[in-house]
């Protein structure tokens, strides 16, 4: 099965300049426990925004781009969006697409648990998630607000299931 994991601004906000919009430790932390252990599904363009390779985590590239290797046994670079869907959908193991937001578009319509982390206020941004349809999602956890110190933003954990 493949879920999404994304922290999203109120504005569906994700990134600008290939970069994140916020630093909330107790949201990379969440991150860490959630995907730990698990395939990470992801577009070029975020696997060069991390710092690196994520350890404790095996690592599928999604590019157009033949020449395009990373030399690490963590990662698999995948071309076609059709393998993604036909290698993980119709697994019993939980896949998590990471974005960015190319990455999220296609694959939404066939994720069925997302996991949002939803930053309340509006960013400037050159990348966005998708709208959601809630009238197709159960929300099967939510935080209620929390407040990060550092940088004074509100945020909460919400879990949706696919009804
Ligand atoms: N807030 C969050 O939770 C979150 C999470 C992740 C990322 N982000 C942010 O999102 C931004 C990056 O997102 P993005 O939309 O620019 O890029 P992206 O989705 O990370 O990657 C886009 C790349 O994926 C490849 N791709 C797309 N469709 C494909 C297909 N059908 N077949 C094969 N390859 C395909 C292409 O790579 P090639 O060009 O190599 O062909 C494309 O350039 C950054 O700002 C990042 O910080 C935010």
């Amino acid at each position: 099965m493949l879920s999404i994991i994304v922290a999203k601004a109120s504005n569906d906000a994700i990134g600008l300049n290939n970069k994140l919009l916020w630093h909330i430790s107790e949201d990379l932390k969440r991150f860490k426990e959630i995907t730990s252990g698990h395939n990470i599904l992801m577009g070029r363009k975020t696997f060069e925004s991390l710092p690196g390779i994520l350890p404790n985590r095996h690592h599928y590239i999604l590019t157009r781009d033949k020449n395009f290797t990373v030399d690490s046994p963590n990662v698999t670079v995948i071309h076609s969006l059709d393998e993604c869907i036909e290698k993980f959908m119709n697994s019993d193991e939980e896949t998590f697409v990471i974005g960015g937001g190319e990455i999220y578009n296609l694959l939404q319509p066939h994720c069925s648990k997302m996991y949002l982390t939803v930053v309340k206020k509006d960013f400037e941004a050159d990348t966005f998630f998708p709208q959601i349809d809630y009238s197709n999602w159960e929300t099967i956890h939510i935080s209620g607000e929390l407040a990060d110190e550092k940088s004074g933003l509100i945020f909460e954990f919400v879990d949706l299931k696919l009804k």
